[in-house]
């Protein structure tokens, strides 16, 4: 017995949310997979990007409730897509796991639902990846990295074998971890960073080598005024 596409929508209008757009029509492209219904955002779209991509906006996240369709997340923040994940979860919806046909996946893979891999991304193998993983484009997942819920890899971001990268850890474009570390619940790596220890839960790492920025006091602020 044949089924149709499985209607889809997409959480998230601005770039993001329209790259993922592009996902897919690439999946679709290889097989009518998908037939996306529009997205939903709270914000105020710009209707002319989805009129010229021929996407509709549905109106805001709350109609995913009414809504009988699988969904993704198409915003860069985790604690955003974490929530947006638990609500819709709450309404009953399924989130789909989106893989471009582009991407490289080797064997033992698994990805977690909601998790998109965009184009050129790789992933080679024994690589395990919670909810809403977003893999961005020209992104590498080396052998046996495990990724928690809602990780982020920005564009060009490289994570070499063995790492772990706990839940809502953000990976900055360009930035690259080395082998066998782990970094820290919702941490984050700055653009063009190179990570070469383990980073604690919590900070935000930048430079090379990575470290954890320290955060500026009010009297540090003042000094010197
Ligand atoms: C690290 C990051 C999160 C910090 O953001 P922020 O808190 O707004 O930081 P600011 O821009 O206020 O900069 C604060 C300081 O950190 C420095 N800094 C910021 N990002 C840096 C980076 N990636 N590498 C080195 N230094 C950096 C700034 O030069 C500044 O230093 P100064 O105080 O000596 O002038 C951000 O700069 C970054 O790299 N984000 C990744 C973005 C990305 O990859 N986007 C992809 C979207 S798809």
């Amino acid at each position: 017995m044949s089924h149709g596409p499985t209607a889809l929508v997409v959480v998230g209008a601005g770039g993001h949310g329209r790259e993922l757009m592009d996902v897919v029509e690439a999946v679709n492209a290889v097989r009518p997979t998908y037939e996306l219904l529009g997205v939903v955002d709270d914000g105020q779209p710009d209707l002319n990007q989805l009129f010229r991509r021929k996407v509709r906006h549905l109106g805001p996240v709350r109609l995913l409730a009414e809504i009988d369709a699988e969904y993704v997340v198409g915003i860069g923040a985790p604690a955003i897509r974490r929530a947006i994940d638990s609500m819709a979860t709450a309404w009953g919806r399924k989130a789909a796991t989106l893989v471009h046909p582009r991407a490289v996946i080797g064997r033992d893979v698994l990805l977690g639902s909601g998790s998109v891999v965009c184009a050129l991304a790789s992933i080679t193998t024994n690589v395990r990846t919670g909810r809403h993983v977003h893999l961005n484009i020209a992104t590498t997942v080396a052998h046996d990295c495990r990724l928690g819920d809602y990780v982020t890899l920005s564009p060009g971001a490289h994570v070499s074998g063995t790492v772990t990268l706990e839940d809502d850890v953000t990976i900055g474009t360009g930035a690259m971890v080395i082998q066998g570390l782990t970094i820290g619940t919702g941490t984050t790596v700055g653009a063009g960073a190179a990570v070469i220890r383990s980073l604690p839960a919590g900070v935000v790492a930048v430079g090379v080598p990575a470290r954890p920025r320290v955060p500026v006091t009010v009297e540090q602020n003042h000094a010197g005024s």
